[in-house]
């Protein structure tokens, strides 16, 4: 079992580039395995979701080559994998995004995950599908496995979704590439729009009006193009979370996505009055990119309401850890979809706070963080050990915590780190925070190591 051992103290400082782009390491081979000829992929994500995604599409018949840095993909006719099977892992968005391809490519499949995406919600994306009529079964609970099967074509429709998700707008849109007529998505809150840009990028046309994206059946994708990957805002943001709580760290994270649907983190940050430099703005193949700078700071307690949710769901875990240093409470509220993560995070991040030391309230859609910044210098957390509960975000999360806190922190079940983030450990360590990860027996960091 894989442990973080994170030694107190330190401060995060210096230059780093953080580990690429999941969402769009995931949708560069997805759509360059539907795109005719073949496009490189620069500085994707390898890790065990994105090569989860590149098996799949190598199953399904696209021409892979992999370098150091770069990959190629081959695509244009796809079909279905050998004896049907499609192993998503832990990849929520592997699941959720392919089952619009399935549907639209009508590619016959069982679509399975590991332990933790057999328990997660694939209602949303399946019935849609379905009302497009797509043929594709789910068990009662709305779990996986899904079973895709022959079907004819799809129908085109306009969807009015209650809830934000990139996953399923990306299923619809995907799916709504093959159907008969148009295929519109409109959702409460703006999610992150990579599978509209990069659509954009592999030529075609999408709808773009406020909430509402859509594309016309029959749009192919055309091949012989270059995505090039930006860091993750949301593998940055535990770097951000812990320069921002930390006293007398400046930190600089180069080539960082900056897509407005991830930018969450940032402005939550700021709200809490961490200083917060973004530089260097620039575009990355239709997404744009910048390096953030980032100071230790006073941080205050902040409300963050559902509206600022989806551009930040997967930063909210470092968020409240970081909401512990601050002064007074933060509030998390309209975060419900936090249970249904790889963990259910609201109630792994309270345990994990709780075991730190710090006093919070678990409500059902959030939580209350009752900071303890005014109370005294120093250690924000005591030492102790948290269970990561095999959930990648959680494991990140709470070795940051080492940076304020009083006593050696364990971090257990961190083994999912390699979802995302492989190198995390390293990373973390070369900017300061005094960790080392191993499994079995480990020699904990010394006092200043
Ligand atoms: C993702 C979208 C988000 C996010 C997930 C990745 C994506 O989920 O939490 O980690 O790549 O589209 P939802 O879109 O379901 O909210």
């Amino acid at each position: 079992m894989m442990r973080h051992i994170i030694a107190p103290g330190g401060e995060l400082k210096g230059e780093m580039r953080a580990g690429s782009d999941k969402s769009i390491t995931h949708r560069a081979f997805l759509l360059s395995a539907l795109a005719e000829g073949e496009s490189e992929i620069l500085s994707p994500l390898i890790s065990a979701d994105t090569m989860a995604t590149l098996n799949l599409v190598r199953a399904c018949g696209a021409k892979v080559a992999e370098e150091e840095g770069r990959i190629t993909v081959c695509g244009g006719e796809l079909h279905s994998p050998p004896e049907g099977k499609a192993d998503c892992g832990n990849a929520g968005t592997l699941m959720r995004v392919f089952c619009g391809v399935a549907a639209g490519w009508n590619l016959q499949c069982v679509l399975t995950g590991d332990e933790s995406l057999s328990t997660r919600p694939m209602r949303r994306v399946v019935w849609p599908l379905l009302e497009m009529g797509a043929n594709m079964e789910i068990s009662d609970s709305g779990t996986p496995p899904i079973v895709v099967r022959e079907q004819k074509t799809l129908s085109g429709m306009h969807h009015k979704i209650k809830m934000a998700s990139a996953q399923v707008k990306s299923a619809l849109l995907l799916a709504g590439l093959r159907a008969q007529g148009e295929t519109t998505v409109t959702e409460p809150v703006a999610s992150r729009d990579h599978t509209e840009r990069m659509l954009e990028l592999f030529g075609v046309t999408v709808l773009r009006e406020g909430l509402r994206a859509g594309v016309c059946g029959g749009a192919k994708l055309r091949g012989g193009v270059t995505v090039r990957v930006p860091a993750d805002m949301s593998s940055a943001a535990f770097f951000m979370a812990g320069a921002a709580m930390t006293p007398g760290s400046d930190l600089l994270l180069c080539d960082v996505g900056t897509n407005p649907g991830r930018f969450g983190a940032v402005d939550i940050l700021r709200q809490m009055g961490a200083d917060v430099d973004i530089l260097n703005v620039r575009d990355c193949g239709g997404e744009p990119a910048a390096d953030i700078r980032i100071f230790g700071s006073e941080l205050r307690g902040v409300e963050i309401g559902a509206d600022a949710v989806p551009a930040a769901i997967d930063d909210l875990p470092a968020l409240l850890v970081a909401a512990a240093a601050a002064e007074g409470e933060t509030v998390l509220s309209g975060a419900g979809e936090l249970r249904h993560k790889e963990s259910d995070r609201l109630a792994a991040v309270a345990a994990g706070l709780s075991a730190l030391g710090v006093e919070c309230e678990l409500r059902e859609d959030g939580m209350v963080v009752r900071g303890r910044g005014g109370e005294k210098e120093g250690a924000v957390f005591s030492g102790g050990d948290v269970d990561a509960r095999g959930d990648h975000r959680i494991a990140m999360a709470f070795s940051i915590a080492g940076l304020r806190a009083g006593g050696e922190i364990t971090v257990r079940n961190c083994e999912n780190v390699e979802t995302s983030y492989p190198g995390f450990a390293d990373a973390a360590k070369e900017a300061g925070l005094r960790i080392v990860c191993g499994e079995g027996d480990i020699i904990p960091p010394r006092e200043g190591e």
